[in-house]
């Protein structure tokens, strides 16, 4: 399938970067969301959860182990001793010094150069993350924006619910991993009662789940597209997003 035939049959998607920049840069960094739009990216997708004093910050893991010099849970860490942490020597020692970003400042430097797609990662370990997202977000009027250029999106059934009661303008999105059996239409027709986005892994999108979910007016966001073929078979399916590490792999055929 050439470029010019995915694009006359289905459109483009909209090019999503994991984490920014993940497979170039430290991930949920502002280095990496630089590199990531710098590529082509339309939208930037990164995970928030909150400090011990109530700070929202852009990481993935539950603990800074694994991306930071540091050690510990996020929600055991204060928003200054989460600052104090390199969170770019792991990947490699030119990224020295990149900090674990606040959310605000994330919202701040990207909402006038790219849409958003916004993880609340694990919220139940932190009663209360939706309003304070909420609040952020209409703060800076982002959830006026309108066409889709905050979504939100979680595992988390019951904390999409409730943000999308806070926030109604903001379409909100379920991620769901691999499943053997694949997503089943009452499966989609529940979910639309409540999300706009049904956001599978990779491994389950294939034209017949799409045409599904549309069926139930639900848009749909493919994660994680490591390489040209994956991307260009799901841009095959006429899914909406696709979200990859590698944003650069994708560009004429995605943007
Ligand atoms: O956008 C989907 C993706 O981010 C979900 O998985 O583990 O990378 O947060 P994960
Ligand atoms: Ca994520």
């Amino acid at each position: 399938i050439t470029d010019t035939r995915i694009m006359r049959k289905y459109g483009p998607p909209t090019l999503i970067g994991h984490r920014g920049a993940a497979g170039l840069c430290p991930e949920n960094t502002i280095i990496s969301f630089d590199k990531a739009l710098e590529k082509g990216a339309h939208y930037l997708e990164f995970d928030v959860q909150e400090t011990s004093d109530g700070k929202l910050v852009v990481i993935h893991d539950v603990t800074v182990d694994r991306t930071t010099n540091g050690k510990g849970k996020v929600g055991s860490l204060s928003f200054e001793e989460i600052r104090k942490l390199d969170a770019g020597s792991w990947f490699h020692p030119r990224f020295k010094g990149e900090k674990i970003p606040s959310f605000s400042e994330v919202l701040e430097r990207y909402s006038c150069k790219a849409g958003f797609l916004i993880e609340l990662k694990k919220p139940s370990l932190y009663p209360g993350i939706e309003e304070k997202v909420a609040a952020e977000l209409i703060k800076l009027r982002l959830h006026q924006l309108g066409k889709d250029r905050i979504i939100i999106q979680s595992f988390d059934k019951a904390s999409l619910m409730k943000i999308k009661k806070l926030l109604p303008s903001i379409p909100v999105g379920v991620l769901v991993r691999h499943r053997p059996y694949g997503i089943l239409e009452r499966e989609c027709k529940a979910i639309s009662q409540f999300a706009q986005y049904l956001n599978p892994k990779v491994t389950m999108v294939n034209a017949s789940l799409v045409k599904k979910a549309q069926k139930h007016s639900l848009k749909v966001i493919g994660w994680t597209a490591q390489d040209r073929q994956t991307a260009e078979e799901l841009a095959n399916t006429g899914l909406d997003g696709v979200v990859t590490d590698f944003v650069d792999v994708h560009d004429s055929s995605l943007k």
